[in-house]
């Protein structure tokens, strides 16, 4: 597998990362190994979990499940030091049995219940993240979302902290607008506090439709700031929209498609299932070589289900686009 540069660490990560949110609980332990497996022996090197991963799957759930795989897998390969390992902190959900209605999960009432960034739960956070994983660094630590309740300084300081105490060696930030971006970096380059070198937001082929306002997704205007600051690297969650561009009947009425049905998304879901079928390949795995081929950089961060669906998304590693169909999927749009 191919490596990028991330942002301008002069570190290199593998062009495809591996999401293990759904790893220990979705997916099984077994299952899980066979996938880590897979991708690390293919040279992927470019892991991604978080320390609420995935308490959302199920009410039985806690969160630690994917941080403790990883740290079992960790210790029984002894492969940690083959890994560029992120996780994520400030997301974990406090009274997670309360925001369960009818077996689902009330988002708006648990976004409203995040941990957030203050200095002592970053601290404890990473430390219980560090515990889980077994490991005594982590390589990229996000703030899982951004928040508006703590001052930026008392984040930012607590980070800078933490990569001095060695805990983590890069920050990242997910979930976050393009002007907070902005000012996290003009702080940090006020401070000499580090600064992200990652960026982790939602992003895929499909655009987001009119009206859309959230800071997950990717617009416009934050592409744009991307391509002018090349030390900040996209990382693409969500890639493929959980799998919809395969079929018609999956989008139908899946919530992965909110916030793009459309003129436009119709046009651009036209365009992917013409080019792959002149390129024999899936519309998935043409979304995924169109992003590996985008600019600004993209490390499309793909989280699979079953090995299948890995060995599916790691195929479009191999997908060859001509100029001709990079521009028509460029250019689609209504
Ligand atoms: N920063 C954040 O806030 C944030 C948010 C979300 C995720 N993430 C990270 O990003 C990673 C990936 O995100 P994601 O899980 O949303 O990505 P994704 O790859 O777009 O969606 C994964 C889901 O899509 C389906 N799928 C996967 N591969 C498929 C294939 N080849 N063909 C058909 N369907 C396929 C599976 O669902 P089915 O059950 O339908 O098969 C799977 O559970 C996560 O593991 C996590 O590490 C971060």
């Amino acid at each position: 597998m191919k490596t990028v540069g991330l942002g301008r660490t002069g570190e290199q990560v593998s062009q495809l990362a591996l999401g293990c949110m759904i790893m220990g609980t979705t997916t099984d332990e077994q299952e899980s190994v066979r996938i880590i497996n897979r991708y690390t022996y293919a040279g992927g090197n470019f892991l991604d979990t978080a320390n609420c991963y995935a308490w959302f799957t199920r009410p039985d759930a806690t969160g630690a499940e994917s941080e403790e795989l990883l740290g079992r897998w960790f210790a029984a390969t002894g492969r940690r030091d083959e890994v560029f390992l992120a996780t994520k902190g400030s997301a974990m959900v406090w009274d997670r049995d309360g925001v369960w209605r009818d077996g689902a999960v009330d988002w708006a009432l648990a976004g409203s219940r995040f941990e957030g960034t203050a200095a002592a739960t970053l601290h404890r956070a990473i430390d219980e993240s560090l515990r889980r994983l077994r490991t005594d660094h982590i390589d990229l630590y996000y703030v899982h979302v951004d928040s508006m309740a703590t001052p930026l300084e008392e984040t930012l300081q607590a980070l800078a902290d933490i990569v001095a105490a060695g805990k983590a060696r890069y920050i990242g930030w997910s979930n976050v607008r393009t002007w907070r971006l902005e000012r996290i970096r003009q702080l940090c380059a006020q401070h000499g506090w580090p600064a992200p070198v990652a960026l982790q937001q939602q992003h895929s082929y499909l655009r987001p439709k009119a009206g859309v306002d959230t800071p997950s997704i990717v617009g416009p205007e934050q592409l744009d700031y991307l391509r002018h600051h090349d030390d900040l690297t996209l990382v693409a969650f969500s890639p493929i929209l959980k799998g919809v561009y395969d079929s018609a009947a999956k989008r139908v009425g899946h919530w992965a498609m909110d916030n793009y049905t459309g003129p436009d998304a119709e046009t651009r879901l036209a365009a992917v299932a013409k080019v792959a079928a002149e390129v024999g390949a899936t519309p998935n795995q043409v979304v995924l070589a169109w992003l590996l081929r985008s600019t600004p950089t993209v490390i499309p961060l793909v989280g699979p289900r079953t090995l299948e669906q890995y060995d599916s998304a790691a195929a479009a590693l191999d997908v060859e686009l001509s100029d001709d169909q990079l521009a028509l999927l460029d250019a689609a749009g209504a």
